[in-house]
């Protein structure tokens, strides 16, 4: 019907594509009938033509149809009398030492809000929230679909990996344009993050974009138009979106790792935890009560806040990690440690986010290659972070040792190289930037 060879002339010199043809091109991709190297020339099109609001719609939604999309309300099913505004999520773009999610699910859920969670695991430089629950001894981040409604009815949220079944489109264009240079693009992006998202059948998104030097959006602009398009293809598609443009330079909390980072995690659901830690998680909950409830954004963050200083939010965590077979009573403890310290007096003018996660990834925290295993017990420990005071001979950070025992001394020279230290402290920044939608 649509010659494909056309469709891809017609984006090369700028035109815009109908919702058919798009639907097209993504139903053809998906039955193998179009080779990979004309999807590849597609993406190079798109990744400098761009597509419009309306064809990233159409992107999206095609690519969500490709695989099954999540329906709670079946009759029957657990979760059947439960209204569909209370299907709230949230997705981040990605960051250093962000486990938010690990805090945030559960204390959404303590606020009746029902979390069906899909996560992701590390890319780059940056940690997935599938690799951190994976390393809990136990925890199935594999549910079927009936275990994974069951549980969010028992417990308010379930957290689990990406299955065969959801935006399957997405997952071959995602390994396409990994090797084509065409990650990229803003609203390829786009309609791969929403397909997934939406694929949960949920009401409403909170979308956190990470901006800066630890982000994969550099700058504000980028990071704003990614926002924009996704609360669009959002209110195209039915579904509530909101997003807060965060900042991204140093590490999230003190932890950048895996089992260091779960450790973290229940330290916040304590009512305890670096501050930066605790208010995202507050700032993101909040605005996720306030879509599920319909009450404000502040009364929405005070229920969130509260939630982790009574315990119910932990209870609910304690709740999630049992149901789905995981025992914190042996998660790993790094074998030993190997401290990094500053060799002048001063304060901590900027930590390098991105070069702390590389370290992270080198030492065995994430992956160089798909296939590689990550060591659990490996991790780092910011000891000072921007703004706090150090003197020479003291510890910036603390490399926790896996398996392989001790780092390498480049990797100890790098970390301490990631670290600025001033004489003066720097100006307070916003951790929160923007809110879109
Ligand atoms: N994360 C995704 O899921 N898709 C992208 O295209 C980029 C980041």
């Amino acid at each position: 019907m649509f010659s494909i060879v056309e469709l891809i002339g017609r984006k090369r010199d700028g035109q815009r594509l109908s919702d058919d043809e798009i639907r097209h091109v993504i139903e053809e991709f998906s039955a193998d009938r179009m080779p990979a190297y004309q999807m590849s020339a597609l993406a190079m099109a798109v990744f400098f033509r761009g597509l419009d609001d309306r064809e990233t719609a159409a992107w999206t939604d095609a690519m969500l149809r490709s695989g099954r999309v999540l329906d709670f309300g079946v009759a029957g099913g657990p979760l059947a009398s439960e209204p569909r505004q209370r299907f709230i999520d949230k997705h981040s773009t990605g960051g250093v030492g962000d486990k938010v999610s690990l805090p945030l699910a559960p204390a959404a859920a303590a606020c009746g809000v029902l979390v069906p969670m899909v996560a992701g695991r590390g890319l780059g430089h940056t940690g997935g929230t599938i690799d951190k629950l994976e390393a809990i001894p136990g925890y199935d981040v594999a549910l079927p679909a009936d275990r994974f409604a069951a549980v969010i009815a028992e417990v308010g949220a379930s957290i689990i990996g990406q299955t065969e079944e959801i935006a399957p489109a997405d997952k071959r264009l995602y390994a396409l344009r990994d090797v084509t240079a065409t990650v990229e693009s803003i609203p390829l992006i786009c309609a791969s993050i929403m397909s997934k998202k939406l694929a949960e059948g949920i009401a409403g998104l909170v979308l956190d974009i990470k901006v800066g030097p630890g982000a994969f959006m550099k700058t504000a602009a980028d990071a704003r138009e990614l926002a924009r398009r996704m609360v669009g293809v959002g209110r195209e598609m039915g579904t509530r979106v909101v997003a807060f443009l965060t900042r991204m330079d140093e590490p999230l909390g003190r932890m950048v790792g895996n089992a260091n980072e779960v450790v973290e995690s229940i330290e916040v659901l304590e009512g305890r935890g670096a501050a930066d830690l605790v208010e995202l998680t507050e700032v993101l909950g909040g605005a996720m009560v306030e879509l599920a409830h319909g009450v404000t954004f502040e009364e929405g963050r005070a229920r969130i806040a509260k939630s982790l200083q009574d315990g119910t939010a932990l209870a609910r965590w304690d709740a999630m990690v049992r149901a789905q077979g995981g025992d914190l009573t042996r998660l790993p403890v790094p074998t030993g440690e190997t401290p990094v310290l500053a060799t002048q007096d001063g304060f901590v003018t900027d930590i390098d986010g991105r070069e702390v996660g590389l370290v992270a990834v080198t030492l065995g925290a994430g992956r160089a290659r798909r296939e590689d295993p990550i060591d659990p017990a490996v991790g780092i420990r910011i000891d000072r972070k921007v703004g706090e005071r150090v003197r020479a001979g003291e510890p910036l950070a603390t490399i926790q040792h896996g398996a392989r025992g001790a780092p390498p001394e480049a990797q100890v020279q790098r970390l301490l190289a990631a670290f600025s230290i001033g004489e003066a402290a720097p100006a307070e920044r916003p951790l929160i930037l923007e809110r879109i939608g």
